[in-house]
């Protein structure tokens, strides 16, 4: 008899089937045991009525424990108690995997899961999240490949910084020192010259010192470079990329989002609105006027700052123009007003932050050293990246996805960590 998958077994009414999973809950009565069998596809309840078994397997029935891996094998009844309204009747049964006192059980304090992640992930609320974090994931790809652009990857292992000196790890590389990624963006820049429109999904290290709810030390990031476009085009792919995440993730995961309790149809109009582009300059003037916060000018939004403007929108929002001076080396004076730069971030609401920053990129040698000279850096590190404004330079924009917080965000949750399968912070690296 093949295997079914539990979700399938849904519709099999009156059959015999056969399944194969892990204990999500066992209950033990004198001549009964219910067993709620989970994969990974759903959960199924399951009874073995005594008189269908010899002793020695009934003694074994009753030693299982929560998470023990079996087979079953029986008929698919009608139920009105079991979840899904179907439950199978045993008639047969095989121990595949014991599992005895399985720890996570009364304590359920965020450093314990923290500490058990290897076994917290199998809970349904992460699996849950995974599945949707798979259809972000695909989402991305699918969304860059269907507007031409080509997957591209950079190294891990960098010479230079890109967004600043202060949050890189450094790592020894046999004689000299070299730094984990903080963006595929500098290297993106030199392909653009070559396939023009690109993308990439990949991990991301920053050195965060500080513990929040919106950093982690590994992240994902998926980004994007195109020659020929600028803040405005980058900005409105930008909105089109994450209304097509929210669109897949509506499509495939309506039941990981119920498990989350999320609300689905806020989702759906979320997708469906205009979302607002407004400059740095307006957002300090609703911060002013409607939350009584001055923000002196000049200064980057912080989280406060940011969480209060946000009140005041209930889809993301593209805010541009940020100060120059607050900004990293390669984001360009605008002309118009040049005090600020020709940048976007764009904020989810509900307090889930900037989940995207992107930029044109400055195309001035002059303006790109005089910068990196104000940050502190050796300029002879970047000849090779200034040399792209050397040979055949022409406008390009990209922008970057913070992944976890774009996940954190479509599923509602706490914290950034549970977006990603084992989190990295400053207090956390292991299991
Ligand atoms: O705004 P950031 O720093 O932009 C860049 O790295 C650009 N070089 C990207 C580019 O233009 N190609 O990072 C992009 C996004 C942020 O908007 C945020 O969502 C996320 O990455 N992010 C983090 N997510 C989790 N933990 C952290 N420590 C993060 N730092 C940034
Ligand atoms: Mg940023």
């Amino acid at each position: 008899m093949d295997f079914k998958a539990i979700k399938e077994t849904y519709s099999e009414i009156d059959k015999e089937v056969a399944v194969r999973g892990w204990i999500y809950r066992i209950r033990k009565t004198s001549n009964v045991v219910f067993i709620v069998l989970r994969d990974s596809t759903g959960i199924l309840q399951t009874v073995f009525a005594q008189d269908n078994f010899n002793k020695q397997e009934w003694d074994a029935l009753n030693s299982l424990g929560v998470e023990a891996a079996m087979e079953i094998k029986g008929k698919a009844v009608s139920q009105s108690k079991a979840p899904n309204n179907v439950e199978i009747q045993a008639s047969s049964f095989k121990i595949v995997g014991e599992s005895d006192n399985f720890p996570i059980s009364k304590d359920f304090s965020p450093e314990f899961l923290a500490d058990v992640r290897h076994l917290w992930i199998r809970s349904r609320k992460m699996t849950s999240i995974f599945k949707i974090r798979s259809s972000v994931a695909g989402a991305i790809h699918e969304f860059f490949r269907k507007k031409g652009f080509y997957e591209f990857d950079a190294p891990i292992l960098q010479p230079n910084q890109c967004e600043g000196g202060s949050t890189l790890f450094e790592v020894n590389y046999y004689k000299d020192k070299l730094y984990l990624t903080q963006s595929w963006q500098l290297y993106a820049e030199a392909a653009v010259f070559a396939l023009e429109r690109i993308y990439n999904y990949g991990p991301t290290f920053r050195a965060e010192k500080s513990r929040t709810s919106r950093h982690l030390s590994e992240f994902w990031m998926a980004e994007m470079e195109a020659a020929w476009m600028d803040l405005k085009d980058i900005s409105e792919i930008g909105k089109e990329e994450i209304k097509f995440i929210l669109k897949r993730v509506l499509e495939n995961n309506k039941e990981d989002l119920g498990i989350l309790k999320q609300d689905i149809n806020k989702l759906k109009k979320i997708a469906e609105k205009d979302w607002p582009t407004i400059t740095y300059d307006k957002a300090l003037s609703i911060l002013k006027k409607k939350e009584n916060m001055e923000v002196p000018w000049g200064k980057d939004l912080r989280t406060i700052e940011e969480d209060n403007l946000m009140k005041h929108f209930d889809t993301p929002i593209v805010v541009t123009n940020y100060p120059k001076e607050a900004m990293a080396f390669y984001k360009p004076k605008d002309p118009k007003r040049p005090e600020t730069a020709l940048c976007f971030d764009m904020l989810a609401p509900e307090g889930y932050g900037e989940i995207i920053g992107g930029s044109q990129r400055s195309t001035d040698l002059e303006e790109l050293k005089s910068s990196l000279k104000k940050e502190g850096e050796d300029i002879s590190n970047y000849e090779w990246y200034l040399d792209l404004r050397r040979y055949g330079s022409v406008p390009h924009s990209g922008y970057g996805v913070g992944v976890e917080r774009v996940i954190a965000w479509i599923c509602g949750l706490d914290n950034v960590r549970d977006a990603i399968p084992f989190p990295r912070t400053i207090t956390r690296y292991k299991p």
